[in-house]
């Protein structure tokens, strides 16, 4: 069936639906129900806009071929939202603050390595409140073997994390005086992180259902507000890949319409709504 939205939009049949279907799920796991047919509509037709392709045919035909790969990437991008913001949850930065930073402090004043992973960072507003926090704590640990791994599937908004650049509003949840100690406005007027806090996050693409190259375990890892997109089964392969990457003891911070129902299977203790422990 021909889906289209009007005269001078592009063409989108059912079969067009399930090609964006077959993509999403074998390049990033994500799952795309038949309710979002809509929705993939709007946000893939400004792609075909953008590079001139008057039928969703063309354009899916262009992205499946080598020279497409770039391409793949930013329909991928397209799928999913990258809203997030400072201290996002906040109940999930106070358990961290209270539990998780003390063990890590007392680990690095005795010469020890410290691992944090923000593991779908988006633009970068959950990896860089978690460096505040642990700055807060511990103002000498960019000094000290502790790393803050920030990644996501999406090039842009990794890089967009990297520059640690922010516009005024979107800084909104960052307490004044952390701002103050963390940030300086650049020319533009935007606020950038600056100084010695700059060391401990690592910015990386990395698509959390493929193959990931990081060899040691990590104290806490956030994955939230990124397992709505996949389906049941790999949502539960994920967990228990991230169980296996945390240390006996360590925490992982799911998003608040997010649980993981596998927590046996994982060796994970549920200790609050969003929050589970892997035992020891
Ligand atoms: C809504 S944002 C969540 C940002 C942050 N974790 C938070 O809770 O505020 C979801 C992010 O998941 C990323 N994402 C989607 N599928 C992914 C995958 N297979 N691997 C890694 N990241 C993925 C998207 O690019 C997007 O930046």
């Amino acid at each position: 069936m021909t889906y289209v939205m009007s005269n001078s939009e592009a063409e989108y049949t059912d079969a067009d639906f399930e090609t964006v279907q077959r993509i999403a799920q074998d390049e990033a796991g994500i799952c795309l129900p038949e309710s979002k047919k809509t929705l993939v509509y709007s946000r893939v037709s400004r792609r075909l806009r953008e590079l001139g392709y008057a039928s969703f045919q063309a354009y899916l035909d262009f992205v499946r071929t080598p020279g497409g790969r770039d391409e793949m990437e930013k329909l991928i991008c397209a799928l999913t939202t990258n809203v997030t913001h400072f201290f996002r949850e906040k109940k999930h930065f106070e358990h961290m603050e209270s539990v998780v930073v003390p063990h890590l402090v007392a680990k690095l004043r005795a010469g020890g390595r410290a691992r944090l992973w923000s593991a779908a960072c988006s633009t970068g507003q959950e990896p860089w409140s978690m460096a505040m926090s642990v700055m807060t704590a511990f103002p000498d640990a960019p000094s000290h073997d502790v790393r803050i791994l920030a990644t996501d599937i999406n090039s842009e908004v990794v890089a967009r994390a990297a520059g640690g650049t922010y516009a005024e509003a979107e800084t909104e949840g960052i307490p004044q005086p952390l701002k103050a100690q963390y940030m300086v406005p650049d020319a533009t007027g935007e606020l950038r992180f600056c100084g010695p806090i700059c060391l401990l996050p690592v910015f990386r693409v990395l698509n959390l259902n493929a193959a990931w190259p990081m060899k040691g375990t990590f104290s806490a890892i956030f994955c939230r507000n990124v397992v709505i997109y996949f389906d049941e089964v790999t949502r539960e392969r994920l967990w228990q890949r991230l169980a296996e990457k945390l240390e006996p003891g360590g925490f992982l911070y799911v998003g608040h319409s997010e649980r993981v129902s596998s927590v046996d299977r994982c060796g994970l203790q549920q200790v609050a709504p969003t929050i589970y422990r892997k035992d020891r």
